[in-house]
């Protein structure tokens, strides 16, 4: 059995024991993969406090993903928002990421979920550098995928739905026995889609860019981010199709996400990008959103939402 991960897991309004936080087998989620989740970090901050990054973003697409899957979250969003703070605070972390996730629960079998009842669990657990402690710094080595992302008509890529993490497993599993840390994959098109859990932007002659929702891409927080702070300290900053064959001659290519916050990628395919390290852009955009989630630069946008 896996570690306890927290103490407290919120359910449907009220706080159970981590040992209670069960669900039957025949839970529709398990069969049918009809969950939408979300994955927020909460930081230490500065002034040794705790505070939540970009919040009210994350849970209002919480919302718009159940919305996509016609679930009905029986609880408005500020609720939810004030649940994930008082997650943090009972389980008494400084740090943490925090996963609510809406699923179709026990109910009639079949494929069918309208009259599965939808529950809402928040659950909180420390997380370290998700692609290793010397990613922020040195940069990792990814691969092109040979798995495409699907199509924004079978399973839209918008909504952070379960099901659409099989595909996500399919490349992340390909890349890690393959002796890479992820897998880059792309759309139906065959052009620049994301990461098993990562957008993805690429610099070259001082631009960056990155590809638009059109490309099968999760309308990730972080991506937001980043477009926001390069604008800020006038970098440019495109949305566009971008060609495979551009990863392999880019200045820099980084990924991004809550998870994985800021990472460069040294190499693709075993062919170094850039120098092979870490580039100027990416360092500053890394530093930049670094300081923003800690509380060490001015919140000048009021994301971080204290414990
Ligand atoms: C498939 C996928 N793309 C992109 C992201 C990045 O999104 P965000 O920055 O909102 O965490 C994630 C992480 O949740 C993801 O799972």
């Amino acid at each position: 059995m896996s570690k306890q991960l927290c103490e407290k897991i919120w359910r449907n309004g009220e706080f159970i024991n981590w040992a209670d936080a069960t669900v039957h087998i025949c839970t529709h989620a398990i069969h049918y993969g009809s969950a939408v989740f979300e994955g927020i970090r909460c930081y230490e901050l500065a002034d040794g406090k705790s505070g939540i990054f970009r919040l009210r973003e994350h849970v209002r697409r919480l919302y718009d993903s159940a919305k996509i899957y016609r679930m009905e979250i029986r609880f408005p969003q500020e609720e939810v928002i004030k649940a994930c703070l008082e997650a943090v605070r009972v389980n008494r972390f400084k740090a943490c990421y925090l996963r609510p996730i809406v699923y179709r629960d026990f109910g009639p079998m079949g494929v069918n979920p309208l009259k599965n009842p939808v529950s809402l669990d928040i659950i909180t657990w420390d997380w370290g550098k998700y692609l290793g402690d010397e990613a922020l710094e040195k940069g990792v080595d990814m691969m092109i995928s040979s798995w495409q992302r699907n199509t924004t008509n079978s399973t839209p890529s918008i909504a952070k739905c379960a099901s659409n993490y099989a595909s996500g497993a399919l490349i992340k599993m390909e890349a890690l026995s393959n002796g890479y840390s992820e897998g880059i994959a792309l759309d139906a098109a065959g052009m620049l889609s994301e990461g098993s859990g990562e957008n993805i932007f690429v610099v070259r002659d001082g631009v960056i860019n990155t590809p638009g929702i059109g490309h099968s891409i999760l309308s990730g927080i972080t991506r937001d981010t980043v477009m926001r702070l390069a604008r800020d300290m006038n970098i440019p900053v495109v949305e566009r199709t971008i060609a495979r064959a551009e990863l392999y001659t880019a200045d820099e290519v980084f990924a991004c996400g809550t998870a994985a916050e800021i990472t460069p990628i040294r190499s693709l395919d075993k062919i170094t990008i850039g120098s092979g390290a870490r580039g100027p852009i990416t360092g500053r955009i890394q530093k930049a959103y670094l300081d923003l989630v800690t509380g060490k630069s001015e919140d000048k946008w009021n994301f971080v939402t204290r414990v």
